[in-house]
């Protein structure tokens, strides 16, 4: 059964990765997506998909509810895939209203249109219905060096304004399962990295300082540990469960990939070292500086997936060593795509998280 999508936050980071991963696996189904671009949002990622037929943007806010109740109507919408969301830890400690919005009412806004929207779709067809809800593992807040892995019934206790923000979403869409039967799925993924990641976060800006010879700003002792995973292999789960997740379950996702920052730098600059022609400082971690930590900085985060390779068969198919080449290959290349990202407004925020380190 082909099924008409609404991708929120599809010009995103893992949004837009998700969206060319669906149309190309599913040539045949709607796609629409509604994006605010905020600077995090970027059409141009989009680009080659505009003159698809079965393909829409729509620049809007998730906040606005006649402009959701629309467009669900319009578009006869059976699947919902949240992505938008205010998603950098950082900016949530500089002004964490935004993600108040965002996170939370937007994400009340969207269940709340769905809920009115979905018992009418296709009623005679039989259609699955789904609200995917894409969250994080930062809801369930900071592991100790031998803690077990993050379960889906790992406690919340989320620490910044960022992940208690996406907690709040997540009760919501849980609660709208138990309260009145919404079809919600919730994901918790780990870190993600690959093509397209705005430059404020770690990875894409090691890259880019490096070809620029910038300082590698490393957070406090660089001991904090990430589980990574590939854009790619997140967007295969969250397709796999769009297509056979159980409504009011909640799956983790992640790439049984621990690394302390200090280390995953390093390997970036091993990489860059081998792979980067004419760049400006060489080797390139000479440009490794400690600078002040983080408020409140968590310091390890690691996923058990074991549920969602058991129930569903999803796994990671990237190595790290893979993924990490990619995408600095892919930063190499495409600094077309972020050097315009590098605006007035990014500089500004730049001093402000790492002038006073
Ligand atoms: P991102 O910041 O790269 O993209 C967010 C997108 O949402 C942007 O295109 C932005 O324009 C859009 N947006 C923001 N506010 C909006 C609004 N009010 N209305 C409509 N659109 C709006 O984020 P990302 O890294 O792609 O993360 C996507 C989702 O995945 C988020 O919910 C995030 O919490 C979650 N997540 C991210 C990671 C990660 O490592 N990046 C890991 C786990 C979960
Ligand atoms: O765990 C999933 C989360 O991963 C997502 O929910 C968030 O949306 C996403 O931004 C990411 O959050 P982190 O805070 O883990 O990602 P970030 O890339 O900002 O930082 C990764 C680690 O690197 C973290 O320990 C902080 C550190 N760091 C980050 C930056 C930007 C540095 O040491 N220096 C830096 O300049």
């Amino acid at each position: 059964m082909e099924s008409r999508l609404l991708v929120t936050g599809g010009a995103g980071f893992i949004g837009s990765n998700f969206v060319h991963h669906w149309c190309k696996t599913h040539p045949n189904h709607q796609v629409v997506v509604l994006d605010a671009l905020t600077y995090a949002g970027n059409k141009e990622t989009l680009a080659d998909l505009q003159d698809r037929e079965n393909f829409r943007f729509v620049q809007g806010d998730i906040c606005d509810r006649s402009l959701v109740d629309s467009l669900l109507k319009e578009e006869d919408i059976d699947t919902v895939a949240h992505l938008a969301a205010e998603s950098h830890v950082d900016r949530s400690i500089l002004g964490p209203s935004a993600f108040v919005q965002t996170n939370v009412v937007g994400t009340f806004t969207l269940l709340e249109a769905f809920k009115n929207h979905y018992p009418s779709v296709g009623q005679n067809a039989n259609r699955r219905c789904i609200f995917l809800h894409v969250s994080t593992d930062e809801v369930y807040g900071s592991l100790g060096p031998e803690d077990p892995a993050f379960t889906e019934t790992t406690p919340y206790a989320p620490n910044s304004p960022y992940s208690a923000s996406k907690a709040g979403s997540d009760h919501l869409a849980r609660a709208y399962y138990h309260t009145y039967g919404v079809p919600t799925i919730i994901t918790n993924c780990s870190n993600n990295y690959g093509p397209y990641h705005f430059p404020e976060k770690l990875i894409p800006l090691m890259c880019i300082n490096m070809l620029l010879g910038k300082q590698l700003p490393v957070y406090g002792d660089g001991q904090n540990i990430r589980d990574w995973l590939y854009v790619i292999d997140h967007c295969q789960a969250l397709d796999t469960i769009i297509h056979k997740g159980k409504p009011g379950e909640t799956y983790n996702i992640g790439g049984n990939n621990e690394v302390k920052n200090i280390d995953l730098v390093k390997i970036l600059c091993k990489i860059m070292d081998s792979l980067g022609s004419d760049l400006p400082v060489q080797p390139c971690e000479k440009l490794i500086t400690f600078v002040k930590d983080r408020p409140g900085h968590d310091r390890r985060y690691a996923i058990d997936a074991t549920k969602i390779n058991n129930e569903l068969g999803w796994q990671p198919s990237v190595t790290i060593e893979e993924g990490l080449c990619q995408t600095v290959e892919w930063y190499l290349n495409n600094r077309n795509w972020w050097e315009p990202l590098l605006s007035e407004e990014y500089q500004t925020y730049y001093r402000k998280v790492y002038s006073n380190s």
